[in-house]
């Protein structure tokens, strides 16, 4: 069955020219991009996107990075889709993430680890309506 993911090119991602990258990976895995958009969120969205992370001490950290330049929103189809990119994006803290893995090859950092690949079904039919509200 056929599911669908909300991913981000975070900013850390498209100033150091890894559009192209993700992306091969991403069509390389078979998974298919159905919608995607390059620009700089505004607070508030930013806000709503992260909401389970309101209480967390990085917040605020979280908010100004993610709103510090362009990303690109991307949707993506596929059977398993969420754990699929999620396999590709590896783990959160880019240390632990195997090499091999979009964090594992090209970040160190936490707060700055490329991408963003929804949690579960549910975060990315919530999160997809964040980023394209009139298209799905
Ligand atoms: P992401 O998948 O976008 O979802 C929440 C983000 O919070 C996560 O990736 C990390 O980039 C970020 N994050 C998690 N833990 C920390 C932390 N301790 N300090 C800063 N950022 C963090």
């Amino acid at each position: 069955m056929s599911e669908r993911t909300l991913v981000l090119i975070k900013p850390d991602g498209v100033r150091r020219g890894l559009i192209g990258d993700v992306i091969a990976r991403v069509e390389r895995k078979g998974l298919k991009v159905v919608a995607m958009d390059l620009r700089t969120l505004d607070v508030e969205t930013a806000k709503a996107h992260y909401a389970e992370h309101s209480e967390k001490p990085f917040f605020g950290e979280l908010v100004d990075f993610i709103t510090s330049g362009p990303l690109v929103a991307l949707v993506l189809e596929g059977p398993r889709a969420v754990e699929a990119f999620r396999a590709l994006a590896g783990a959160t803290d880019p240390v632990k993430s195997a090499p091999g893995t979009i964090r594992g090859d090209h970040a160190l950092e936490i707060g700055e680890n490329i991408v963003h690949g929804s949690d579960s079904p549910e975060s990315a039919a919530r999160e997809v309506k964040i980023f394209f509200p009139d298209r799905f």
